[in-house]
């Protein structure tokens, strides 16, 4: 049964939140800890559905692992204590279980099926599976191994050098991970860098790697060290509510222990470009990644351009950008955001047509969207079609539109954010 949620006006946010934990270095903090030898513990995990499947295929593989809310104990047994699964490995709506996991898988000599949700079976894998079959995994899938599901027999591979048409963290995850069990020195080079969470948790794992600004290397050979990874909160969370505390009248809210790694933080630009009054402090370092609190209160806005390297550091935080430009003074121009079109829906599409429906001025380009601000939402019916950003972006929509906002499909929140409505009720 699908769930609907009713979201009403509010006059105000006050208080303090710890969003949960960053979704991309839960994964990775699993995947590293189930190839490394020795117990890996986590805590600060994000027990959304998306990590919960990285955990349940790698169970399936052969690994225990412990999990109570967001403590995580991971028994790794090196690379060669994965063991075939006897069945299917179920990622549900997450491309980086499936895209990490087949970048782990290809390089080991079994047998492995891969599937996921009606939306990962859309996503195109093609990115990952052309340079692993380079490589020598033998993947097959539909349309040549770009669709789930997707059967793979991984086993001994060569390096490559890479040079992906898309900076995406995932492509450059799956190979680098491939090359740590591939023979000679594997490359990937991107057109603007990707978020860097493998890069840093490998070097806390003990691997080498060498780095410059768009590429990175790893000599093959190489295994991993358990460690005890502490998760930051997720800036794509708290971004719903940093966004809400700069368009909610009267509004001041703080959000503890956030991740600020700099190829996260172009929502933090765009907020002060904006005009928001962000406030940083309590800066520290966690295993390689910086974290802080940020302090975000009501202001007036105006709209930016917002193009080239900074889309890579923003892409899933778009959804809630879009809001935002809708409340701004003036244009806020999104562009070179292809990408948006391959996400858990085409974030083009699904951001334009709710908003639209919310009387925003807002029409779709053909990498990105143009935004004419501000304009007065109104309410109405909407929904998340199975995409938690669009289900968050369009709560947070409620909050400053007329009449009240009744959104369709919401559980689809729970891939990364399960607390978020208790979140935000703490706060009005
Ligand atoms: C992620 C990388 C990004 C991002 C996704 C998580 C990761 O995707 O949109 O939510 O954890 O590596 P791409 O690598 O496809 O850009």
């Amino acid at each position: 049964m699908l769930s609907t949620k009713i979201v009403k006006r509010v006059d105000r946010l006050k208080g303090e939140i710890k969003v949960p934990g960053d979704k991309s270095i839960s994964h990775r903090a699993v995947m590293f800890g189930a190839i490394a030898n020795g117990k890996t513990t986590v805590e600060g995990f994000l027990p959304g559905e998306d990590c919960l499947s990285t955990i349940s295929c790698f169970r399936k593989l052969g690994i225990e692992i412990e999990q109570e809310e967001d403590r995580v104990t991971v028994y790794g047994k090196g690379w060669d204590g994965l063991r075939e699964a006897s069945e299917i490995l179920d990622v549900g709506n997450s491309g980086t279980t499936t895209r990490l996991m087949l970048g782990i898988l290809a390089t080991r000599p079994f047998h492995s099926v891969v599937i996921g949700d009606a939306s990962i079976a859309k996503r195109p894998m093609a990115r990952v599976t052309v340079p692993l079959k380079q490589m020598g995994a033998k993947i097959d899938g539909r349309s040549e191994g770009n669709y789930t599901p997707l059967s793979l027999r991984g086993g001994q591979t060569k390096a490559i050098s890479f040079h992906s048409p898309v900076a995406s963290a995932q492509v450059k995850s799956a190979i680098l991970l491939a090359g740590l069990q591939s023979e000679g020195v594997t490359t990937v080079t991107e057109p603007h860098k990707s978020r860097d969470h493998t890069e840093r948790m490998l070097k806390a794992f003990g691997v080498q790697l060498q780095e410059d600004e768009t590429s990175v290397s790893v000599s093959g050979g190489q295994s991993l060290q358990a460690q005890h990874v502490v998760v930051p909160g997720d800036i794509s969370s708290a971004a719903f509510f940093l966004v809400a505390g700069a368009i909610v009248p009267n509004s001041e809210i703080t959000l503890l222990n956030v991740g600020i790694n700099p190829t996260r933080t172009g929502i933090i630009e765009v907020l002060r470009k904006m005009g928001a009054k962000l406030q940083i402090t309590n800066e520290r370092v966690i295993n390689e990644e910086k974290m802080a609190d940020l302090t975000i209160s009501t202001s007036e806005l105006g709209g930016i351009e917002i193009s080239g390297e900074l889309i890579p550091r923003l892409i899933d935080e778009i959804p809630i950008i879009a809001i935002l430009a809708t409340q701004a003074n003036g244009t806020t121009l999104i562009k070179d955001a292809e990408e948006l079109k391959v996400k858990e829906t085409n974030r083009i599409d699904t951001v334009v047509s709710q908003l639209q429906k919310l009387g925003a001025n807002i029409e779709a380009t053909e990498d990105g969207m143009i935004i004419h601000g501000p304009t007065p939402l109104t309410g109405g019916q909407v929904a998340s079609f199975g995409d938690h950003r669009i289900g968050m972006a369009m709560a947070i929509a409620g909050l400053v539109s007329s009449e009240e906002i009744e959104i369709q499909e919401i559980e689809a929140i729970d891939v990364s954010y399960p607390n978020f409505f208790q979140h935000l009720a703490e706060l009005i």
